[in-house]
């Protein structure tokens, strides 16, 4: 599969393995993420699926370098970046943001939420200048009310931080964006908008995403390939439709059935 789609500008994670060691001189191991390959191509959502514990996180934080993988490999565009020093990585780094399910923790309670998004943009090296007219353009096309972003976290709804956070986010102007459960703290209205929203810039800004879920529904909505994940292991993969209509592991069909 990694192999016929090569060539093409993606994401790929090529046998990606991850142990954690816990306990007395580590002697605890996880076996995380067990052998697991998956690709996102540009424009392309692709889901990750799974009940709690098998290892979406692990995978979603190695897509991103936030965790080295105990084996395997991270490619960008067709560039190894596995083993590349920080320095180097860098200019990678910002074009793979991650999105976690608590978007409370992504943002400094100390800061206001406009202090935070100027904070990204100074940190991307947008002039002075020119960051108002960023922060409306982006604002609106993320449905984030200006006259809030002078509050703090602890001020405003779970949906407006995650709406702050995706601002300061889409400023990076990602080629690749992982979605750790990202609307999974917010109640449907807000999730629903979120999700139109996301699946919308993946189109129009032709960018790949990795979208973890444990919602089945938010999952056929949002996404054109989905990757099957238990214990640590990828069981199948492959377009939505043919994965939901013709589950291949009965895994898959007892998630669907226990869905229903
Ligand atoms: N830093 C860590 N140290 C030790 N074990 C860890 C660490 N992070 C995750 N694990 C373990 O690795 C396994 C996979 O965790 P992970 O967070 O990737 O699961 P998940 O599929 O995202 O679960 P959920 O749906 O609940 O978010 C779990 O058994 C977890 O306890
Ligand atoms: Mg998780």
């Amino acid at each position: 599969m990694i192999a016929e789609r090569s060539g093409a500008a993606m994401l790929e994670l090529i046998k990606v393995s991850k142990e954690f060691r816990t306990g007395f001189l580590g002697r605890n191991i996880t076996h995380a993420v067990i052998d697991a390959s998956l690709c996102v191509d540009r424009g392309e959502i692709v889901g990750l699926i799974g009940e709690s514990g098998c290892g979406k996180s692990t995978l979603g934080r190695i897509a991103v370098k936030l965790l080295m993988p105990s084996r395997g490999r991270i490619i960008l565009d067709g560039v190894d970046v596995t083993d590349m020093p920080e320095n180097q990585f860098r200019k990678f780094r910002r074009q793979m943001q991650i999105i976690f399910q608590h978007p409370e923790t992504a943002l400094d309670p100390q800061f206001t939420l406009v202090e935070s998004i100027l904070e990204s943009f100074n940190k991307i090296g947008i002039p002075k200048e020119k960051q108002r007219e960023l922060l409306e353009e982006i604002s609106e096309e993320v449905n984030l009310p200006l006259d809030i972003v002078d509050r703090h976290p602890n001020q405003v709804s779970g949906g407006e931080i995650q709406r702050a956070v995706l601002t300061r986010v889409f400023a990076f102007k990602p080629r690749y964006l992982i979605l750790d459960e990202p609307t999974s703290m917010l109640d449907v209205s807000v999730q629903a908008h979120i999700l139109q929203l996301l699946k919308r810039k993946a189109k129009q800004d032709n960018m790949g995403m990795l979208f973890i879920s444990h919602d089945l529904e938010v999952i056929r909505a949002m996404c054109d390939r989905v990757a099957v994940m238990k214990e640590g292991m990828i069981l199948e993969e492959g377009m939505v439709k043919e994965i939901f209509n013709s589950p291949k592991s009965c895994y898959m069909s007892q998630l669907i059935e226990n869905n229903v």
